[in-house]
């Protein structure tokens, strides 16, 4: 089923995060329109702010393939309850898919699915810019 897979997925690729100052780990697997799966781990820096989220490595993975249209993203991390995307990846998948589901999830696989759309409702689009 792929849910799970992508869930084993994220899984395995957040033991290779680079998280030395929150020691925070996260993975995630984002499936494309055609079914293969690109993978990402957060990358952090000395510099805090520089750091760079899990889904947002996933994702660039993926672009950088020429890839564009994706179904559903997986995040995993050892949190209480399902382990949702922060602001800043929510903004960034939107981008390119607004109806992506969005598969939150934590090292005991307790999960949460929600679309992209309703995690973030009214959000900031290419439209906006062409509608002035
Ligand atoms: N982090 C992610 O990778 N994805 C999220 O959606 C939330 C936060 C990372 C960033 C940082 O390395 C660590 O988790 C703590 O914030």
């Amino acid at each position: 089923m792929i849910v799970k897979k992508l869930i084993e997925k994220a899984k395995q690729v957040r033991e290779m995060a680079y998280a030395p100052y929150s020691n925070f780990k996260v993975g995630a697997a984002l499936e494309t329109d055609t079914g293969k799966i690109y993978t990402g781990c957060n990358v952090e820096n000395a510099s805090y702010a520089a750091t760079c989220c899990a889904e947002r490595t996933a994702l660039a993975n993926a672009i950088a393939e020429g890839e564009r249209k994706f179904r559903r993203i997986a995040i995993v991390a050892d949190t209480e309850g399902p382990c949702p995307p922060c602001g800043i990846c929510r903004q960034v998948l939107y981008e390119f898919a607004p109806d992506i589901e969005v598969i939150m999830a934590n090292t005991r696989d307790e999960t949460l699915v929600q679309t992209l759309d309703e995690l973030m409702p009214h959000a900031f689009h290419s439209k906006k810019l062409r509608s002035r």
